[in-house]
C-alpha cells in the first residue's frame, strides 16, 4: 500500500482519526507557524498554542503561580492585531533572542492555535513554515505511512499562502524522498497551484526562490490581503524568507506544548 499524502485546506475538513496514523504538519504560513519558528529559534523554550484569549490568560496566571522563576510572555492577535495587555503579537519580528530567549510563550491566534486543537489524538505533529522548510521535508522524507499537511485557513475559509507551501512539499516530496504516494484531490489540487506559481527552476527548488518572487504570491492571499490592510505587510517578507531556520518545533498532542 502507498503511503497516504493528504492536504486539507481547512482543519474542518481533516478527520482527526485519520491525523492519529503518520505525521500532521501545521502550516499558518500568515503568521502563526512562520511566528512559531521565529520563537524556537530565538531561544523560546516552549510555545504554548491556546484556542481563546481567556485560556491564554488563565494559563499565565497559574505558570507564574507555580513558577516565577520562568518568564511567561502572553502572545497572539484578534484581526491581525496585538491583543490589549498582551506582551507580543504575532509578527515574526518581534520574536527576537533579547525578548524569547528561554521564555515560555503563550499563544493565541484567530486560525493557527485553533489548527493544533484537531490534532490532540496525533502521533507526530510538526510546525511547518517557508522559514523552516527543508528541516520539515527532512523529517517526512522518513515517513513511511502517511504525511498530513494541515492547512489553517483563515476563519474557516481556504487562504493561498498556506495552500501554496502545502503544494511546495508535496512537490517536493514527490520528486526527492525516493517513494511514490497515494495524494487525496486537495495534495493534487495544491501541487498543480504551486507549479502554476513558479515554473522550474524555481518549483523544483533547482534554484533557490527569492523572499521578494515568494512574498509576491503570498500577498496575493486571503490572509496577505488582511495583512496589507492592517499596515503589516513586511510580516509578508519575514515569511516569504525560505529556509532562514533549520529549527523543527514539534507538537505534542498529549501535554499540547511546542518544543524545538
Ligand atoms: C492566525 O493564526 O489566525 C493567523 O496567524 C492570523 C494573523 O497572524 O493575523
Amino acid at each position: 500500500m502507498l503511503p497516504k499524502l493528504n492536504v486539507y485546506a481547512v482543519p474542518s475538513l481533516a478527520d482527526p482519526k485519520e491525523l492519529e496514523i503518520g505525521t500532521v504538519v501545521v502550516i499558518d504560513i500568515l503568521r502563526a507557524t512562520t511566528t512559531i519558528v521565529h520563537a524556537i529559534a530565538a531561544g523560546a523554550t516552549a510555545v504554548v498554542p491556546c484556542a481563546s484569549v481567556e485560556d491564554a490568560q488563565r494559563l499565565a496566571e497559574i505558570l507564574h503561580e507555580t513558577d516565577d522563576t520562568t518568564s511567561v510572555l502572553l502572545a497572539g492577535e484578534r484581526d491581525c492585531l496585538p491583543i490589549p495587555g498582551f506582551d507580543l503579537g504575532n509578527s515574526p519580528s518581534e520574536y527576537r533572542p533579547e525578548v524569547v530567549f528561554r521564555a515560555v510563550i503563550i499563544l493565541t491566534t484567530t486560525n493557527g492555535t485553533q489548527a493544533f486543537q484537531v490534532c490532540r489524538r496525533a502521533q507526530r505533529v510538526l510546525v511547518g513554515a517557508f522559514v523552516n522548510a527543508s528541516a520539515v521535508l527532512k523529517a517526512l522524507f522518513e515517513e513511511s505511512h502517511a504525511v498530513h499537511l494541515l492547512c489553517s485557513g483563515i476563519e474557516g475559509e481556504f487562504t493561498r499562502d498556506d495552500t501554496l507551501f502545502a503544494g511546495m512539499l508535496v512537490d517536493h516530496l514527490e520528486r526527492k524522498s525516493g517513494l511514490r504516494y497515494e495524494l487525496n484531490a486537495q495534495a493534487i489540487t495544491a501541487r498543480e497551484n504551486w507549479r502554476a506559481a513558479f515554473a522550474p527552476p524555481y518549483s523544483s527548488g533547482a534554484e533557490p526562490i527569492p523572499p521578494e518572487m515568494l512574498a509576491a504570491q503570498l500577498r496575493n492571499s486571503a490572509a496577505g490581503e488582511k495583512l496589507i490592510a492592517a499596515g503589516m505587510e513586511s510580516d509578508i517578507y519575514d515569511a516569504a524568507r525560505i529556509d532562514l531556520f533549520t529549527c523543527l518545533p514539534t507538537f505534542d498532542p498529549t501535554s499540547g506544548i511546542i518544543v524545538g
